[in-house]
């Protein structure tokens, strides 16, 4: 089998990762990348193709994993196509439709990822769509968890916004409540007596889930305003305009991050006082 990834980023590299361990051939192209997307790629066994034009007559399979802003545009670039196109990215039913259609092949699929890829791996849960999705789900072969939910575009992706909506919400009020926390030195406190009411495990989601907004928050609020675009067309979003606002705040005052914060505290460090601010 062989994989070509249009981006290289998280999804990318771990997916990568897990599939050649199973024997999968990678391809990627690495032009007009970030440092961060050449290490990444350059540190692993990937084949590098000077553009992905050249790698779709090579691989069977091509996985869009970029930034949602990005997803339609790189679709347009590849006008034909042999193998299965996959979208990976969290876009709207409307955009990933629109992705889809530009794309030379009529072997699409609309997947969407459910879960945290750093947490699960190859493993992490995948719902598909599309013609394509029951060629896609053999990759099941190859150590992936995919699931077919339909055979049209857009039902994936709806779901996966809708999940959206809630997850990204609740991260965005964790990050405010235990910011203020923090400040009044309580973080812990608070965090101990949510858990009872939450559960055992409460702590190390709530961590993971700010910790992740907190990087991702430039990429993730691309994903809000996907999600925002397609509840406004069924319902009045206050809830989630003011998590997309969250998000933009965040990812204005942080720039771009070279890694993770490696615990809260770290992160409401890091909060207080973002590094191109001295
Ligand atoms: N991480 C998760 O757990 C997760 C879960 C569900 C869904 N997703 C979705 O999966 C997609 C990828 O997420 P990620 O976490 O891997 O993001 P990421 O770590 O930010 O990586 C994005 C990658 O796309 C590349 N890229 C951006 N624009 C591009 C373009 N025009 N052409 C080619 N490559 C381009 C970036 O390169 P540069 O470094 O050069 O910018 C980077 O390699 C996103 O749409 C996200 O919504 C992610």
């Amino acid at each position: 089998m062989r994989v070509g990834f249009i981006g290289f980023g998280e999804v990318a590299s771990t997916l990568a990762r897990g599939l050649m361990g199973e024997g999968v051939e990678v391809y990627t192209c690495l032009e007009g990348r970030s440092v961060r997307t050449k290490e990444l790629a350059r540190s692993m066994d990937v084949q590098l193709c000077s553009n992905n034009q050249e790698m779709a007559k090579k691989a069977e399979m091509i996985f869009s994993a970029v930034t949602p802003s990005q997803a339609v545009l790189v679709a347009r670039e590849l006008d034909h196509i042999q193998g299965v196109y996959v979208d990976l990215n969290n876009v709207s039913p409307a955009t990933v439709k629109e992705a889809l259609k530009n794309v030379g092949s009529s072997d699409t699929v609309d997947a969407a990822i459910l879960g945290s890829v750093q947490r699960n791996g190859l493993k992490v849960k995948i719902i598909a769509s599309g013609a394509g999705a029951e060629e896609f789900e053999k990759l099941n072969g190859y150590g992936m968890n995919i699931e077919v939910i339909g055979s049209e575009p857009g039902q994936a992706s709806a779901i996966k916004m809708l999940r959206s909506a809630y997850t990204k919400g609740v991260s965005a009020l964790l990050l405010e409540s235990l910011h203020a926390a923090y400040r009044m030195g309580i973080d812990e406190e608070v965090l101990k007596y949510i858990s009872q009411t939450e559960g055992p495990d409460f702590k190390e989601s709530a961590v993971s889930r700010m910790t992740s907004s907190f990087y991702h928050a430039r990429r993730r609020s691309e994903e809000m305003e996907e999600v925002v675009k397609m509840l406004s067309a069924l319902t009045e979003p206050f809830m989630s305009k003011a998590t997309l606002e969250s998000l933009v705040a965040l990812a204005d005052k942080l720039g771009k991050l070279d890694k993770r914060p490696a615990n809260m505290h770290q992160l409401f460090q890091k909060l207080d006082k973002p590094d191109h601010q001295g």
